[in-house]
């Protein structure tokens, strides 16, 4: 039997909502098909946006949605995404599928969508194939409310109001596809752009969320703080940067063969999972390097790309990373989210990859059909986590798994608890067993439950949802515990991912 404790008494930070974001790039069918139909599409929409898409996010709780890449941005130029769009220029989306690009989609039509969604906003701006003067005439153009050339133009388009920038990131992996940069010479280029990042609403400036690192290269992390950072301090009121991006995907069998997304067996489900643990140390030592420079946790680390990375399915174009998503997808997304809950004092945004179609999807779409993912329902458990604050807990006599290989040996459960403003504790807790359930005793330092309620996402390890049958793996009424004086008793069973809502 296994202990939770939680000590509901001591908070330990507050959980930024954005740490429950979304990333859409121009990649596949993850804007075209699986967001944006268009207005004239039989596809029911509203102003072009699928309803159906945009009421399943809704219904999640999305917080937040980055936009337009990965390594799109490097490349995409904004003033070919307004205006009519019979006018619009075509390119070739070289980095993903060499398809003819037409613009459809554009600023307008991101705002809109985020407007849709209800969530915050998070464009990322273009360092390896653009200049200064353009990153800087698209933050006028979309958030000067006066009388200059940007924002006339904006307002010749159609839009009179401004719109608000949550989040601007000065390029994207700077290291690789956004220009095969040094860290020191990205960094420099860093404060110059972000120099022109204006802010033209001073009640609501931008955050600048500055390139950061690629898995466990804490060479990068440390030129470019060295180089670029600069403490908060009058007249900079924020530093030169409010994050500092860090990008990990999870790929069972290495990058160069990644591994299928169904078919796999106990030892790679093993593995897989140890890799999304590494997301913890990967924090820890990025984390411990911007303590040398950032003490105070000023600069949040902004996990802007993470999640499951597997061979596209069998027959699909190379180039749309277009992937399906099993219970093994269910508990990384589990594993993570509890990972950047219990460091929410350094992490203050983490955005999967990515929301529609491309990689690890909360909903996949065909045609007028979609479905949700078991990754979908694993975000709706979490959703109370959502601006709560993060509260202490540990597990005694947890076990440790592996499939005979040492190695990729993991915990058999793990777990995050936060406390909401109504006094409300949310437990999330995953199984990572595939075969063996555990008895669960939750004690709390003061709580004696009274109004409990739970959900379970719960099926054999390869249970994935497909269009013919899209309830496999879904998000169920969990009944079967007991409370207890000052706690919980249950049994988690193998293979699943439990939330609880306590009072
Ligand atoms: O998410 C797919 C790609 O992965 C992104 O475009 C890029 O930033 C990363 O390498």
């Amino acid at each position: 039997m296994a202990k939770l404790y939680v000590n509901e008494k001591n908070k330990q930070g507050h959980i930024n909502p954005e740490i429950y974001g979304h990333f859409a790039e121009h990649l596949g069918r993850c804007i075209y098909e699986g967001i944006y139909v268009g207005e004239d599409s039989p596809i029911p929409n509203k102003n072009g946006m699928r309803t159906d898409v945009v009421e399943a996010l809704k219904e999640m709780r999305i917080p937040l949605l980055r936009w337009p890449g990965g390594c799109f941005a490097d490349e995409y130029h904004w003033m070919d995404g307004i205006g009519p769009k019979e006018n619009r220029k075509k390119m070739i989306n070289t980095h993903w599928g060499g398809v003819v690009e037409d613009n459809s989609f554009g600023t307008h039509e991101f705002f809109e969508l985020c407007e849709q969604l209800g969530c915050k906003t998070y464009v990322n701006g273009n360092v390896g194939s653009g200049t200064v003067r353009e990153m800087s005439e698209w933050v006028e153009y979309i958030t000067f409310d006066g009388v200059s050339p940007m924002a006339d133009l904006r307002k010749a388009n159609g839009h009179e109001k401004p719109w608000k920038i949550d989040y601007f990131g000065v390029g994207n992996e700077n290291w690789g596809c956004g220009g095969n940069m040094t860290p020191e010479y990205y960094a420099n280029l860093y404060r110059r752009y972000q120099t022109y990042v204006r802010h033209y609403d001073n009640s609501a400036p931008i955050k600048k969320v500055c390139g950061g690192a690629n898995v466990a290269d804490y060479f990068w992390t440390e030129g470019v703080l060295k180089t670029c950072y600069a403490a908060p301090q009058p007249p900079m009121a924020h530093g030169f940067m409010d994050g500092l991006s860090l990008h990990y995907y999870v790929h069972p069998e290495g990058w160069e063969i990644k591994g299928s997304a169904t078919d796999f067996d106990e030892k790679v489900w093993y593995k897989t999972l140890w890799k999304a643990l590494y997301m913890e140390e990967l924090i820890n030592r990025h984390g411990a390097i911007m303590d040398q420079y950032d003490p105070e946790k000023e600069v949040g680390m902004i996990v802007d790309e993470w999640g499951c990375w597997f061979t596209v399915e069998p027959g699909t174009n190379p180039g749309f990373l277009y992937q399906q998503n099993t219970m093994r997808d269910a508990l990384v997304a589990g594993l993570s989210l509890n990972i950047f809950n219990k460091h929410c004092d350094r992490v203050k945004m983490a955005c999967i990859a990515q929301m529609v179609n491309v990689l690890q999807s909360v909903i996949l779409t065909e045609g007028e059909k979609m479905i949700l993912t078991p990754t979908y329902h694993v975000f709706h458990q979490y959703r109370h986590h959502q601006d709560a604050d993060l509260v202490e807990s540990c597990i005694t006599g947890n076990s440790t798994l592996d499939a005979g290989e040492k190695e990729y040996q993991v915990p058999k459960l793990q777990e995050s608890v936060s406390i909401d403003k109504d006094g409300i504790v949310t437990i999330t807790l995953n199984n990572l067993s595939t075969t063996d359930s555990e008895e669960v005793e939750v004690a709390f330092t003061e709580l004696n439950p009274s109004d409990v309620s739970a959900s379970i996402v719960n099926q054999e390890m390869h249970a994935y949802n497909t269009f013919e049958e899209p309830e496999n793996v879904t998000e169920e009424a969990f009944t079967a515990y007991e409370i207890t004086e000052k706690g919980l008793k249950f049994t988690i069973p193998a293979c699943s991912v439990v939330a609880f809502r306590v009072k």
